[in-house]
């Protein structure tokens, strides 16, 4: 997937930009606050529809200003082509509203929801932040998984919703029957519950399937990266560490024990939204007792296999967006990272242009400065 234009308008610092970006291995330098990560920000906007840093679209909307458009023109790489021709740009456009909702289009056709946006441009998104993938508790790593997974794999995010839906309606009934137990008039009916539970169990085991089988193909490629970044010393391994059960029955039989308690918190205590991946090197629990070097090498080696099992997947590859990472990593990281990104159209962002980087061959530098970009 190559991306060959982007188009900024009142998003963030910028006001206006048109930016042509190569094939290869493109360079955003500056110094901080200049809009670097902004523009990664916007580009993987496009890709899964929503900012990797907030959940608040308004703050991407430049300040004073009502509404932020972004568009980017791309095409697929593997496109089967005639010989001489050139490969058909397809455009997606991504626009947010102060006071409204975000909306966005294909090809010019506006997409009925947000998510349609999923697998149309892939994105892998590289940053400093990706330790936490490692260190932080099980929600960080469960966005890992539904994030990758729903690029390559609409079922996944249909059952993702559904079940996000029902788990919602669920809470919504646990609160609504404290309330009418208080004596607060209600029409609350105390039978939907089992309605609930069967619907949440079913989409509850549909994606812990999906979820498994995604381990196991991050199992198969993680390690091999891994050992290669750790010299053949370290084996990684990953677990799906599941709260509850994988069959119907069961988690069914669950809801219904924890029916008291989650009545009491007002929220469902069972399901994959409590779940996480267990991460082990050598047997230790990389999580909790991993040190530092550990745990960043585990976090790109992960972030290492996504990009390949991507490509595996969808036989496009993703596009890299690499954020102030190279900083961040010792001289063999970096040298294996950027060894690994040749094949891909990629996007980096530094403060000062660092040997590594030089090093690569048609890098294109440009600089970035107050919301404005040039060569
Ligand atoms: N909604 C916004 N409107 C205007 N400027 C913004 C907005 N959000 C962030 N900024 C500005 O963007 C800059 C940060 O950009 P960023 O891309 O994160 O920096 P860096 O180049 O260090 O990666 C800051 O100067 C900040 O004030
Ligand atoms: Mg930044």
């Amino acid at each position: 997937m190559i991306i060959e234009k982007i188009e900024l308008r009142d998003f963030r610092n910028y006001e206006k930009l048109e930016l042509e970006l190569e094939p290869g291995v493109n360079v955003l330098m500056g110094r901080n606050a200049q809009g670097k990560t902004n523009l990664l920000e916007a580009i993987g906007y496009c890709s899964t529809g929503r900012s990797h840093r907030t959940s608040y679209d308004r703050e991407c909307i430049r300040m004073g200003t009502s509404d932020a458009f972004i568009k980017l023109i791309f095409h697929n790489e593997n496109e089967m082509l005639r010989p001489g021709a050139k490969p058909r740009s397809d455009s997606v456009e991504l626009h947010l509203r102060r006071n409204g909702s975000k909306s966005a289009a294909i090809n010019r056709v506006p997409v009925q929801k947000i998510n349609d946006l999923f697998g149309c441009i892939r994105t892998v998104l590289f940053s400093p932040e990706d330790l936490g993938l490692i260190k932080e508790g099980p929600s960080r790593r469960r966005r890992f998984m539904d994030m990758e997974i729903c690029q390559v794999d609409k079922v996944y995010l249909h059952y993702l919703q559904q079940y996000q839906i029902v788990l919602r309606q669920r809470n919504q009934l646990l609160k609504e029957l404290v309330k009418a137990a208080k004596g607060v008039p209600s029409q609350v009916d105390r039978t939907l519950v089992e309605v609930y539970d069967d619907q949440f169990a079913d989409f509850a085991c549909r994606l812990i399937a999906r979820r498994r089988v995604f381990l196991e193909k991050l199992g198969t490629l993680a390690p091999v990266i891994h050992s290669q970044i750790s010299g053949a010393s370290e084996e990684i391994r990953f677990t799906y560490e599941m709260n509850v059960a994988d069959n119907r029955e069961m988690m069914i039989h669950k809801l219904a024990d924890s029916f008291e308690s989650d009545l009491k918190q007002g929220s469902t205590s069972v399901g994959p939204h409590r779940d996480d991946i267990g991460i082990h090197i050598n047997g230790i629990d990389v999580r909790t007792y991993g040190s530092q070097g550990q745990k960043r090498t585990a976090a790109l080696s992960m972030k290492l296999a996504e990009v390949e099992m991507m490509e595996k997947e969808t036989g496009t590859s993703p596009v890299l967006l690499l954020d102030d990472v190279m900083s961040e990593l010792d001289e063999s990281r970096q040298r294996f990272l950027v060894q690994s990104i040749e094949k891909h159209q990629t996007i980096i962002t530094c403060t000062g242009v660092e040997d590594s980087i030089r090093r690569m061959q048609n890098a294109r530098v440009f600089k970035v400065e107050e919301g404005t970009i040039t060569i």
